[in-house]
């Protein structure tokens, strides 16, 4: 099967009479800058956070953490195997060997962070941006080098386009029914890119019960992400 139009897919996951063999990667490239925006946002407030704070903030980073952690475990149990299906075993070797250089750095933080929640540890500020410095480097190539393994022209040659179609449906699937939707639905709509609107592509309705439920319980924690529920810069 061909794609129907040789013009990039641009403001939609999987939009209708556009270039679909971009759309994996590209998807891939929002979701760690989704990620990534919500690390900068824990690095930003670490330093300053203080008294009542504290525990908002504390919700915040773990949950953004939680997301990155959900990300990683679908791409190992799901994404990658079914990738290889088409690509050849071993094609995201690398991609998985890359976790294990900044994965045990970014645990270490995360029990250090719910220490803090269970009253078991001060809150340090420094710390948490510390550690992040330690583990940054090596997460931010891990992150950059995953996308190109997800190459437009690669996925040509080894998948239809309704295979690519299908491999989506079938992940989006695992998402909605494996993800937290009171945390990890609204640290992704208050770290998304209003540059990629279109970013996350969640069903209209959970979007919307997720902008007017599902962030109630942690309501004050998700004033931390860059952007609010809408997508509208903070500053
Ligand atoms: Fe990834």
């Amino acid at each position: 099967m061909t794609p129907s139009s040789s013009k990039p897919c641009e403001s939609r996951r999987f939009p209708e009479n556009c270039e679909l063999y971009p759309v994996h990667g590209r998807h891939m490239a929002a979701v760690h800058n989704n990620i990534l925006r919500g690390i900068n946002a824990i690095a930003k407030h670490a330093a300053t956070v203080e008294g009542d704070k504290i525990k908002p903030f504390l919700v915040f980073a773990l949950t953004v953490f939680s997301t990155f952690h959900h990300h990683h475990h679908l791409e190992e149990t799901f994404s990658f195997p079914k990738y290889e299906e088409k690509l050849g075993k071993g094609t995201f070797t690398v991609n998985y060997e890359q976790h294990e250089k900044f994965v045990p750095q970014v645990e270490q933080l995360v029990h250090y962070l719910k220490e803090v929640q269970e009253g078991k540890k001060e809150y340090d500020g420094k710390h948490i941006v510390d550690t992040i410095e330690s583990f940054s480097d090596a997460m931010i190539q891990h992150l950059n080098e995953e996308i190109a393994t997800l190459d437009a022209g690669r996925m040509r040659a080894a998948f239809t386009a309704q295979e690519l179609k299908d491999i989506d449906a079938e992940f989006m699937k695992i998402i909605l029914a494996t993800t937290d939707y009171y945390t990890n639905l609204p640290v992704v709509l208050v770290c998304q890119d209003p540059d990629t609107a279109w970013f996350p592509p969640l069903p209209y309705l959970i979007k919307l019960a997720t902008r007017w439920w599902f962030y109630r319980r942690y309501k004050e924690s998700w004033e931390f992400g860059p952007v609010d529920l809408y997508g509208n810069p903070r500053e």
